[in-house]
């Protein structure tokens, strides 16, 4: 039987009315907004929320990517490591020389919701020293820990149930009402045990049972921005979900890139108050079209994208810009400088285990039914992000690498490394049990930079993260491995962790020289790059933005996003993006009198 035409319609309606507002081509785009996103990635979607609240304000965003929706792999979070290439920035870092000149992979999300799309679901926000820290670099007690933590809870929908007999956090210290859900795995791994034994037997190695309280050292569960049905949760399925979407005064534009911004009047400083962007087909841009911002342009392009298109927009070092034939609007010389990333690596080993995450990674048949499981119940393991525990970890006051170099951590409960744990093989092989364990610098030392390589705003920009260059990260990369070893050398480990897997069986950790060849063969890029458009305080002779977020010496242009943050936190970096877009969103309400 054939459904009433009514309900046909409503569907009709409901599918092409409820979402019209993304939008995939320019037809119904205005020619005015009061504020154009450029970037519909995890800050840009936070900031299309908080301004489309009052529904006098009209806000375009632009992304370079496509839809997130309906595709199983940017919704199951077991999936992360699947993620089609579709979906990404298929970026190449400069031949580094601190990895032995090796060129490598730079991901970033190139899909509404940006990188919080793709991304590896960590909620980390790093210590409380680091605010502080950002707040005294930048001269605002704004951005402190304390002051910030309003906008923490306006972020975090903390969505575990309070207590449960397995797994910890603390209450006290999460929000429970706002955008972004945040849980503990919902399954049982066979290193949930062993973590807590790890950390009670007198070994170096302590517990913490919540590391987002501001002191994130010691050993825990991870926390992930995952929903109570076991799905990602991205800026795109949080700040952007169906309600949100059918604000009418918002715009969302897919599949078009902003080229660069155009000023309006270079006198006395120069106002940028329209945007040029275009679809690309083919490597070519089609339908080169103008956008005019009444209010603002926001930048929300990312830690890449951001200083790319500032450049391209003749806001930059004017002897570069010139070099390529770009005129500059605005010489700031900071501009793609102080990019900085973390170095980090993985190592396997061997388990006495036929319950991790390899059973299903090793059989289809399996895989199938848990991937059933997950659409019909939302439960089973595949509701787990592949990290599963995490510990953060300083090196010794007395390490020798304090002679030569200063602390970079932000304090004294501030993290320099931190050990992230999978309850499988990180990277599947077909056989076998294992143990996966990430090591990360959080707190490196090398600066990097993003420039221009040509003046086609197609082309990629340079990107150099200056991995493992300063001998403080080298030093630390190696203190990583190393407590890794002897953590998993505790007696809670004993007839668990067998063997190293894949390492090269001569490999002597214990000796720099070796361990050094090893890494710069092997360390790859974090993907948690801040600072290439980052703040400072006014007046400063150096930074992008002032510490409200304005581009320095030009009117109409604020950036929000990863750029701008001028000091690596200790944490994986979506939820201090999370944060600063929050309170970004006030300080430009504020500044424009929206309630
Ligand atoms: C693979 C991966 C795993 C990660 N894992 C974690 C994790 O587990 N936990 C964690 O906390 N952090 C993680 N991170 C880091 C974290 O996701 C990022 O720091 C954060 O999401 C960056 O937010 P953003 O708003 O600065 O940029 P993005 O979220 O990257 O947004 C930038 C957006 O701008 C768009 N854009 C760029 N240029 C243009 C242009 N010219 N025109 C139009 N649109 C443009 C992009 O397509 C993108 O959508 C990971 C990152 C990656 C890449
Ligand atoms: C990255 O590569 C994939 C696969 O080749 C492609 O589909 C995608 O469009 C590329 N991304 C960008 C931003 O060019
Ligand atoms: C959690 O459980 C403990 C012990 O049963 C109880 O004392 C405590 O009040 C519970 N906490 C919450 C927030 O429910
Ligand atoms: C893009 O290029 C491919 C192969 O060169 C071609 O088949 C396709 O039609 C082109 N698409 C458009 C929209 O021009
Ligand atoms: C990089 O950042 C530091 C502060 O951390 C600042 O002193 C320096 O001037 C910056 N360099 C550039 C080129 O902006
Ligand atoms: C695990 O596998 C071993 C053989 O590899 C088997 O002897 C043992 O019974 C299995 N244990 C469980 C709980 O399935
Ligand atoms: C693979 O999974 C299926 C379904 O659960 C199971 O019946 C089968 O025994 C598994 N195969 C192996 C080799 O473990
Ligand atoms: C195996 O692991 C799953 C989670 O992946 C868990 O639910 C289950 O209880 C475990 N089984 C055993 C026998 O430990
Ligand atoms: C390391 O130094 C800091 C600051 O000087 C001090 O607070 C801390 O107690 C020291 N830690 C140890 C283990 O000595
Ligand atoms: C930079 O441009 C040159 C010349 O166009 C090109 O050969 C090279 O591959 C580009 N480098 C990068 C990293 O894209
Ligand atoms: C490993 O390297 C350390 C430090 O160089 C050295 O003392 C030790 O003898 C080496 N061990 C082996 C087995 O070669």
């Amino acid at each position: 039987m054939l459904p009433p035409l009514w309900a046909v319609l409503m569907i009709f309606f409901l599918k092409n009315f409820a979402f019209a507002k993304i939008l995939t081509s320019t037809l119904s785009l205005s020619t005015t907004y009061d504020f154009v996103i450029v970037g519909g990635g995890t800050a840009g979607n936070v900031l299309a929320n908080r301004l489309t609240e009052d529904p006098g304000i009209r806000v375009l965003v632009i992304e370079s990517g496509g839809s997130n929706e309906d595709v199983l792999e940017l919704q199951v979070p077991f999936l992360m490591p699947e993620i089609p290439a579709k979906y990404t920035w298929n970026f190449t870092t400069t031949p580094q020389i601190g990895l032995a000149g090796r060129s490598i992979g730079y991901t970033r999300g190139h899909v509404l919701g940006g990188s919080s799309s793709i991304n590896g679901m960590v909620y980390t926000r790093g210590s409380a020293d680091d605010y502080d820290m950002i707040a005294s670099l930048t001269e605002d007690d704004g951005w402190s820990w304390d002051r910030l933590q309003s906008y923490i809870r306006k972020h975090e929908r903390w969505s575990s149930p309070v207590n449960s007999s397995l797994k910890f956090f603390d209450p006290d210290v999460h929000g429970f009402h706002g955008m972004t859900a945040v849980s503990l795995s919902k399954t049982q791994h066979s290193l949930d045990d062993r973590m807590l034994k790890a950390t009670e037997e007198g070994t170096e190695f302590s517990f913490n049972a919540d590391y987002n309280s501001g002191k994130p050292l010691g050993f825990g569960w991870a926390q992930s921005t995952i929903t109570s049905r076991g799905r990602r949760d991205s800026s795109a399925t949080s700040y952007l979900s169906p309600k949100f979407r059918r604000r009418a005064n918002l715009h969302v534009l897919l599949n078009h890139r902003v080229l660069r911004l155009l000023p309006a009047a270079h006198e006395p400083n120069p106002h940028f108050n329209a945007v040029e962007y275009g679809e690309i087909v083919n490597g070519t841009i089609r339908s080169r079209r103008v956008v005019k911002a009444s209010k603002e342009i926001i930048l929300s392009a990312g830690s890449v994208g951001t200083p790319h298109v500032l450049l391209h927009s003749g806001i930059g070092d004017r002897k570069a810009l010139s070099a390529l034939g770009i005129k500059t609007a605005h010489h700031l010389p900071s501009v793609g400088q102080n990019f900085t990333e973390q170095p980090i690596g993985g190592l396997q080993w061997l388990v006495n285990d036929n319950n991790t995450t390899d059973r299903f990674t090793q059989n289809a048949t399996l895989m199938a039914e848990l991937l059933d499981e997950w659409k019909l119940e939302g439960s089973g393991p595949l509701t787990s992000a592949t990290t599963t525990h995490i510990g953060f970890l300083r090196l010794p006051n007395d390490s020798a690498v304090f002679d030569t170099a200063s602390d970079p951590s932000a304090g004294v409960n501030t993290p320099h490394i931190e050990l992230s744990f999978s309850n499988g093989f990180i990277v599947p092989v077909p056989a076998g049990s294992g143990l996966g364990v990430l090591f990360f610098v959080v707190t490196p030392l090398s600066r990097g930079s993003i420039s221009l390589n040509t003046s086609d705003p197609l082309d990629q920009p340079l990107i150099d993260p200056a991995l493992l260059v300063d001998e403080f990260d080298r030093f630390t990369l190696r203190e990583a491995v190393r407590l890794a070893f002897r953590f998993v050398g505790t007696p809670a480990w004993k007839d668990y962790v067998l063997e190293p897997f894949g390492l090269p069986p001569d490999l002597n950790i214990s000796n720099d020289a070796q361990l050094d060849a090893y890494l710069r063969d092997n360390a790859i890029a974090g993907l948690h790059s801040v600072g290439s458009a980052s703040m400072s305080p006014k007046g400063a002779h150096w930074g992008v933005t002032d510490p409200d977020l304005k581009v320095k010496g030009v009117r109409g242009v604020r950036v929000v996003d990863a750029s701008v943050i001028p000091h690596m936190p200790s944490a994986h970096t979506q939820t201090p993006v999370y944060i600063i877009a929050e309170r970004a969103a006030d300080l430009i309400k504020e500044s424009w009198g929206i309630l």
